[in-house]
């Protein structure tokens, strides 16, 4: 399969092996006119990986406009939606192919667990019980340790609805050092209206904790050939978590007012990540944990980006209490993407929706502890538009 953008070549996977599994719209009521839409569900070979078969999904909706999942990581490989012109281009940053994904990746588009994010000295305790996972940042844990959910096969399925796929892994107790069996299962859905829609469901067999989330990097304009300081972003978050020198929140959860961390306002990136600041300084640019604004109920509104050259524009929803905004400060130009695409200094932005870093050390954040008569659910939504 092969995406143009602006005539370039940008991403090419296993064609030989491509199946459609499912043309669903249309055929949901028979007293409905069949819709002329384009929405389909292709199965494709992404590679072996130990000798199993990892696949690649393909969802379509009804505007033509797709994502691409694949089941090493449950990664988001590919993201094609319209521009302002109706012209579709890929908006997350990835790899053509398996090797390069097992490679090296900052995470590109993958689910983190089982705890995304950093715990401070690898350490924690549930009920005066001790725990230690591998360091693999500085003194550190980040993001499930050193072989974590983005680094995992989990096994997919099409939902019943046809728009959607459903990721599974059954994390062992004692994994990368966290106690009880934790079976996840990650459902990705694209809507016709652009939505990709993120429902996440864990439980254990022992108390653990749990924080998963997805790691996509963005860039509306051009997939990661330019830096995303020209994005306007907001961040519907009054507050905020700092971090000390290592990126562990300090445990105040401070006023964004008066910082250039504060984008209550929609406000270009690039407008003050350079200014003065110890909290800039420790994130080498904005890499902070915001506190939402919850919503009464339901999804709150936790961020929309927006790229005036293109006019594509993103809506991120969550029932998470927190967002990670990470400026791709660590992207420095080694890694060679999609259509050879060179990912340099803060060419993609995520803003991943959580529960705070560090949070089984400071029992004033929202607990991320699951025991086994708890169910773990939570959803976050990336919706793209125009304008
Ligand atoms: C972290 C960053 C890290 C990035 C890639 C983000 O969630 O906050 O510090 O560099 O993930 O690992």
């Amino acid at each position: 399969m092969k995406f143009n953008l602006a005539g370039i070549e940008i991403f090419r996977i296993g064609a030989a092996g491509a199946l459609v599994l499912a043309l669903v719209m249309g055929s949901c009521s028979p007293a409905e006119p069949e819709a002329p839409g384009m929405r389909s569900l292709e199965e494709s070979e992404f590679g072996p990986l130990d000798g199993q078969s990892v696949k690649l999904f393909t969802l379509t909706n009804d505007s033509g406009a797709e994502v691409a999942i694949t089941e090493y990581g449950g990664i988001v490989v590919s993201l094609m939606v319209p521009d302002r012109d109706g012209n579709l281009g890929d908006v997350v940053l990835g790899f053509e192919d398996l090797d390069s994904y097992i490679a090296d990746t900052p995470y590109f588009g993958a689910i983190t667990g089982r705890y995304a994010n950093r715990i401070a000295g690898g350490r924690f305790e549930i009920d005066g019980t001790g725990y230690e996972l591998p360091l693999n940042n500085g003194p550190n844990s980040l993001h499930g340790g050193l072989k974590g959910f983005d680094k995992v096969i989990w096994r997919a399925k099409p939902t019943e609805s046809g728009d959607g796929i459903a990721f599974s892994y059954v994390s062992a107790d004692g994994e990368e050092g966290y106690p009880g069996t934790l079976e996840s299962k990650v459902t990705y859905t694209w809507t016709d209206r652009n939505e990709l829609r993120i429902d996440y469901i864990a439980s254990t067999d022992k108390p653990t904790v749990v924080n998963l989330t997805n790691h996509s990097y963005f860039n509306l304009k051009d997939g990661g050939a330019s830096p995303i300081l020209g994005h306007q972003l907001t961040i519907n978050a009054d507050s905020y978590t700092p971090i000390d020198a290592t990126l562990i929140p300090t445990g105040e959860i401070a006023p964004l007012a008066g910082t250039p961390l504060d984008f209550r306002e929609p406000t270009e990136i690039g407008a003050r990540i350079e200014d003065a600041s110890e909290q800039l300084a420790f994130g080498s640019g904005y890499d902070h944990n915001y506190v939402l604004n919850a919503a009464p109920e339901g999804l709150t509104l936790a961020a929309t980006v927006y790229e005036p050259e293109t006019g594509r524009a993103m809506e991120v929803l969550t029932r998470e209490p927190g967002v990670q905004f990470y400026s791709g400060n660590f992207l420095d130009g080694h890694l060679v993407g999609k259509g050879g695409i060179v990912y340099e200094h803060r060419s993609g932005l995520c803003l991943e929706t959580q529960h705070f870093p560090n949070s089984p050390n400071q029992a004033e954040f929202p607990s991320t502890v699951l025991r086994p008569d708890d169910a773990y659910s939570t959803t976050t939504v990336y919706r793209f538009y125009t304008r």
